[in-house]
């Protein structure tokens, strides 16, 4: 019975958290979309912004561009900076609100 039980919670364990991974390996090819964005995408789309963007010049404003302007340059800039399209969509989604 114990083990039943125990192998139960672990099961359950699992399946929690295997089921809160984000969509995964939906990358590269496809454009970027804009999803609706969770508070969760905008600190991270920042976190990512912030380290991967003022590596090879100063970071930039977002305010610099508006938001058309701004889909194209991190459309240019998201291989630069080597991120996936995911990664991509959460800066855009960052930068988009911020600006
Ligand atoms: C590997 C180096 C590198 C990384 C990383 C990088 N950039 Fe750039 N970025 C460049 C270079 C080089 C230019 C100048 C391109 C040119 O003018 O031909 C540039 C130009 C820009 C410009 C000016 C565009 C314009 O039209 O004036 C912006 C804005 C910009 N990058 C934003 C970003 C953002 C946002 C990221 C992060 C997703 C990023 N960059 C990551 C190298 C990089």
């Amino acid at each position: 019975m114990k083990r039943i039980s125990l192998f139960g919670i672990l099961a359950l364990a699992i399946a929690a958290c295997t089921s809160q991974k984000p969509n995964q390996g939906t990358t590269t090819e496809k454009p970027i979309v804009v999803t609706t964005s969770t508070n969760e995408n905008l600190a991270q789309g920042k976190v990512l912004f912030e380290n991967n963007c003022g590596k090879c010049h100063d970071l930039p404003s977002v305010t610099s561009f508006n938001d058309e302007k701004w889909k194209s340059v991190v459309d240019w800039m998201a291989p630069k900076a080597k991120l996936t399209a995911q990664q991509a969509d959460m800066v855009y989604s960052y930068i988009s609100n911020s600006n």
